[in-house]
């Protein structure tokens, strides 16, 4: 790692640095992305984005028209033609790489497709910044199931081995040894005058928030019954996990971006985001409170059917991301579910689904400038 120059005293994310800032992201009409794409376009960064169509049902992309404010690409990030094509076209300064086949259960069911599309799909974006000169700094999104699970109490840090049991997982640590050694051989970071191009890589916790209806994720289908008034069906409730809100890893995602873009080489690297110790939480603990928070004869109860293996427990250390880009959880765990219930409350009554995400985002961006 290069060593920081002087003193840094103030780390906040800048808004201003994003206006007419061109950034193009991969994946953004998932719901990390699209969150993302929402609070960029609000920061009036010129974006583009590159991603399959969102699956069949209701997805943020669609119900928050993300699409209108940006150029949105429909591809593959297997096809690295295309995918080089349309970097090019837009000549970014800022590149995040957030698409990814990027469920545990569907890549115990496609292999294949979760290791092309999650590896080689990194090699492809890789390839294509090399051929893009525009491009000064990359994210690539990754997960905190990088890491070889122990099942010990410590949360992993950012120099722990990489691993994976299910394809999932193992895909997403070889999509981070593809982007150390892209770093290493044509980012270099001791070569950094000679190229000016910052590689890092993001591994975030188990992120909630409103607008995600993927398939086999907690907070979904904990919605999803509570909606039905059924009872949520959980399938790990003793499996411990880094909850956070969505808008905090993504704030982590900029501000890393930005900091490579203003400062170069010190922050080329990985970094963990997950939230304060306190809210590394046992799935059980999520399923009651969110409960609570629906109100009225809302229940869980275990799901007594077979699984495929998932990790017991799983920590994030955050001190590297604490310490040195002064990035930290703005929101406890209680709040961001609170504003989970909120937005999917709003949302079944009608409400305007892109005004009620931006004001989500407008009211955390605040808690961040405090
Ligand atoms: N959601 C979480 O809890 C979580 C936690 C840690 C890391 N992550 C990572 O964050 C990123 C975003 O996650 P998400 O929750 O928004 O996932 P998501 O499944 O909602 O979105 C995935 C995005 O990738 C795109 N995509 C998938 N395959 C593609 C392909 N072959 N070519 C082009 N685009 C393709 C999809 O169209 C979509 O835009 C992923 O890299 C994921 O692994 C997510």
């Amino acid at each position: 790692m290069v060593k920081r120059q002087g003193t840094v005293e103030k780390l906040a994310m800048k808004p201003n640095f994003w206006q007419g800032r061109r950034v193009f992201i991969t994946g953004h009409t998932g719901f990390k992305g699209s969150w993302m794409s929402l609070w960029l376009q609000k920061l009036g960064a010129e974006l583009t984005g590159y991603a399959l169509p969102p699956p069949a049902g209701p997805s943020l992309f669609n119900e928050a028209s993300v699409a209108e404010h940006m150029t949105s690409c429909q591809g593959d990030v297997r096809d690295a033609n295309a995918l080089t094509v349309s970097i090019q076209a837009a000549s970014p300064e800022i590149v995040f790489h957030m698409a990814a086949q990027s469920l545990v259960r569907v890549s115990y069911q496609n292999p294949l497709e979760t290791y092309a599309t999650n590896v080689m799909g990194t090699v492809n974006l890789l390839e294509a910044v090399r051929a893009t000169p525009s491009v000064k700094a990359v994210v690539i999104v990754t997960t905190d199931k990088c890491y070889e699970n122990r099942e010990w109490v410590w949360g992993y840090r950012e120099n722990d081995p990489m691993g994976g049991y299910d394809p999932y997982s193992s895909s997403k640590a070889c999509a981070e040894l593809v982007s150390s050694a892209y770093r290493s051989s044509f980012f270099n970071v001791q070569d950094y005058d000679s190229h000016g191009v910052g590689i890092a890589s993001a591994r975030a916790g188990n992120v909630i928030g409103g607008g995600d209806w993927a398939e086999d994720r907690l907070i979904p289908d904990i919605l999803a019954a509570f909606e039905k008034n059924k009872t949520a069906l959980i399938r790990n409730p003793g499996a411990v996990r880094p909850w956070q809100h969505v808008l905090e890893p993504v704030r982590g995602y900029m501000l890393l971006a930005e900091r490579m873009f203003c400062e170069g080489p010190f922050y080329a690297d990985s970094w963990n985001f997950g939230p304060n110790a306190e809210d590394i939480r046992p799935v059980s603990w999520i399923a009651e409170n969110m409960a609570k928070l629906w109100g009225g004869c809302a229940q869980w109860d275990i799901d007594p059917s077979e699984h495929p293996h998932e990790a017991v427990s799983l920590k994030l250390d955050i001190s590297k991301a604490r310490d040195s880009l002064q990035w930290q959880p703005r929101l406890e765990l209680r709040d961001a579910l609170k504003l989970v219930v909120e937005w999917s409350r709003k949302r079944q009554s009608g409400v305007d689904v892109r005004a009620l995400t931006e004001q989500q985002i407008s009211n955390y961006q605040e808690l961040d400038q405090q």
